[in-house]
């Protein structure tokens, strides 16, 4: 699914030549995205490319691309606008997303607040916003409204889940909410714009809609079960846990009434600040069912996406986005 993991030409289920025009579209990409960080100072094209340069999974961008391929012929340029667009928000909701969650690992380098400060990290994410609004002028008004729409989405998930659910809110009705707004929203994006460059009838942008959407929740998901069942994640584990942000597993465990299971529902009840505790909690959630009743919810709305797949055209691009209902929730960073 990474840009990485593409270099070897390869996607699961679709053909050499297919996957190696994904890859050259892909590199093309990348070198815009630092060209779309260069600022009039050098410190601030610095601090602007950090995490870009950080590396990241390209998972948006990959889907526009893909999306892009299931028409006729989109135009280059258009394609990369779109995928510039989708992951240049993506990266400018990092920079923010690690101020608020305090973060200091993003993509296993230093987080911008971590390495400069707070308010560096904040300008620099407006900055790249801005960037994002620049190159979505070029693909017309329809594009620039559906983007400020997305992200008007995804920052009221993120102000949302730092509210918490509020008095009649049923927890993991929240979060689930919370997952779709904050990160479903530019996913579902991502792979609608990819079908706009492309010119797909209104039916079939409604399905890229409606499984982008979809996969960005599974993607979401398993993002936060890494952060408790993995140690190579390019972020610090139990991230969650310290900030005391829900997420399945711990929503699930938290409706243990087992009595074996009470120091965990006490540690799970606010954030964690002591380390010992953290570690605590987090060999007692990776030897809970509730990771194993996660991993089943999480490969249950896998395949709700890939149905949605079934209003469009057959082909190569259609097979790959297949695939990535399998690679979202067999990753394990
Ligand atoms: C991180 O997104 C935040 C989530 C929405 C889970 P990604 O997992 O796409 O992060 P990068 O771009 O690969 O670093
Ligand atoms: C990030 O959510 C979502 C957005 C940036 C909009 P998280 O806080 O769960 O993501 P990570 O774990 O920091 O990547
Ligand atoms: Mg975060
Ligand atoms: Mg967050």
């Amino acid at each position: 699914m990474t840009v990485d993991s593409l270099g070897s030409g390869q996607i699961a289920g679709v053909d050499p030549a297919f996957s190696d025009q994904v890859v050259a579209q892909l590199e093309v990409i990348e070198q815009r995205l630092l060209d779309a960080a260069v600022a009039r100072s050098p410190f601030v094209t610095e601090a602007a490319q950090h995490i870009i340069n950080a590396g990241g999974k390209r998972f948006r961008p990959l889907l526009v691309v893909l999306a892009s391929l299931l028409g006729g012929r989109p135009a280059p340029e258009d394609v990369t606008r779109a995928a510039l667009v989708v992951e240049l928000t993506h990266v400018a909701s990092l920079y923010h997303d690690d101020v608020m969650d305090e973060a200091d690992l993003r993509r296993g380098a230093a987080s911008a607040n971590q390495r400069w400060d707070n308010s560096i990290a904040i300008l620099v994410g407006d900055l790249l916003f801005s960037r994002a609004s620049t190159i979505v002028a070029d693909l017309g008004v329809e594009c620039v409204r559906l983007q400020a729409e997305t992200f008007a989405r995804l920052v009221q998930g993120q102000i949302a889940e730092t509210r918490g659910p509020q008095p009649g809110d049923e927890p993991l009705a929240h979060y689930l909410a919370v997952v779709a707004d904050k990160t479903g929203s530019l996913i579902a994006t991502s792979a609608r714009f990819g079908g706009m460059v492309a010119d797909l009838p209104a039916d079939q942008l409604a399905a890229l809609s409606a499984y982008g959407e979809e996969i960005g929740v599974v993607f979401q998901l398993s993002d936060d079960l890494i952060d408790i069942a993995s140690d190579s994640s390019g972020k610090t584990p139990g991230t969650d846990l310290r900030a005391g942000v829900p997420t399945l597993p711990t929503l699930l465990a938290r409706r243990s009434t087992r009595p074996e299971d009470a120091r965990l529902v006490q540690l799970l009840a606010g954030p964690i600040s002591d380390e010992a505790e953290v570690a605590e909690a987090l060999g007692l959630l990776r030897a809970h069912p509730a990771l194993d009743e996660a991993r089943t919810e999480i490969a249950r709305r896998s395949e709700v996406a890939r149905a949605h797949l079934a209003a469009l055209p057959d082909g190569q691009a259609k097979n790959a986005l297949a695939a990535l209902c399998d690679t979202v929730i067999t990753r394990s960073a």
